[in-house]
């Protein structure tokens, strides 16, 4: 079944969403037919797939032709793609431009933006013009060469009371969901309980509507240190390694083609 934000929205309070990051038709289909409810064509394709050491070097471009291969796999879950590293700062026309290249020409179904309550209003007249964007706040990951490095947000009681009025209004601005990264627990906690729409989290402990981990993360593909909130379900990476070894092998004993 063909998952919208319709229904992602109704999943609140009945039953956790389980989201994941793709990058390409192949793996998009795979996390499709293992029942994921959103694909995500994560800006963190930059630090994944296309070797950047953050999300910062990605740019609209790079977002749309990744999405437009996860688009091709025609996926089940609900498509969304990142807007990516400061596309969401300029004026209304220009976002509006760079949200209808990752819809029309890359075929995504819903948008993510980084940032709280100062890009409500710009967000407010994105989803008036029929563009389902999915609001993240806390770890905001494009804004780490301002942050000097990564770490947990909402522990100060200041930052916290910050965050659930950023939740507030990008909820009233018309957000379909809200992505919560290493936003402290209880705080992440208090924000589900008080938004409607639901809260998918990531290093944001077991209380948000859903979760949502990096593909590579999730399939024991990243080589070196994973975050530490993060979760290898599969050891994928062995596997794919062992594969290229069988294969190098057999080409050496001239076992491969017979
Ligand atoms: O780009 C990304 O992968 C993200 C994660 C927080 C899921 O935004």
């Amino acid at each position: 079944m063909k998952t919208t934000t319709h229904t992602l929205r109704k999943l609140k309070g009945q039953r956790p969403i389980a989201a994941a990051t793709a990058y390409d038709a192949i793996t998009a289909r795979y996390a499709a037919e293992a029942g994921v409810d959103i694909i995500l064509v994560g800006d963190s394709v930059g630090n994944t797939v296309l070797g950047f050491d953050s999300t910062v070097p990605v740019t609209l471009d790079m977002m749309v032709h990744h999405t437009a291969a996860v688009a091709r796999s025609r996926p089940e879950p609900l498509l969304a793609a990142d807007v990516p590293f400061a596309e969401a700062h300029y004026d209304y026309e220009r976002v509006l431009a760079a949200c209808q290249r990752l819809i029309q020409q890359a075929g995504a179904e819903a948008v993510k933006i980084e940032g709280g309550a100062r890009l409500a209003p710009l967000i407010a007249r994105l989803t008036g013009a029929g563009v389902p964007v999915w609001g993240h706040i806390g770890l905001e990951p494009q804004q780490v060469r301002v942050l000097g490095r990564y770490r947990r947000f909402g522990v100060e009681a200041a930052e916290a009371d910050r965050l659930l009025a950023d939740a507030l209004a990008l909820e009233k601005a018309g957000c379909f969901a809200l992505l919560l990264e290493m936003t402290e627990s209880n705080l992440a906690r208090t924000i589900t309980e008080t938004v409607k729409i639901p809260t998918i989290g990531i290093g944001a402990g077991p209380h948000c509507d859903g979760q949502i981990l990096v593909c590579t993360d999730l399939l024991g593909l990243t080589p070196g240190p994973m975050p530490s909130f993060a979760h290898a379900f599969a050891a994928a990476g062995d596997e794919v390694k062992k594969g290229f070894a069988a294969y190098v092998m057999a080409v050496r004993a001239r076992q491969y083609p017979k």
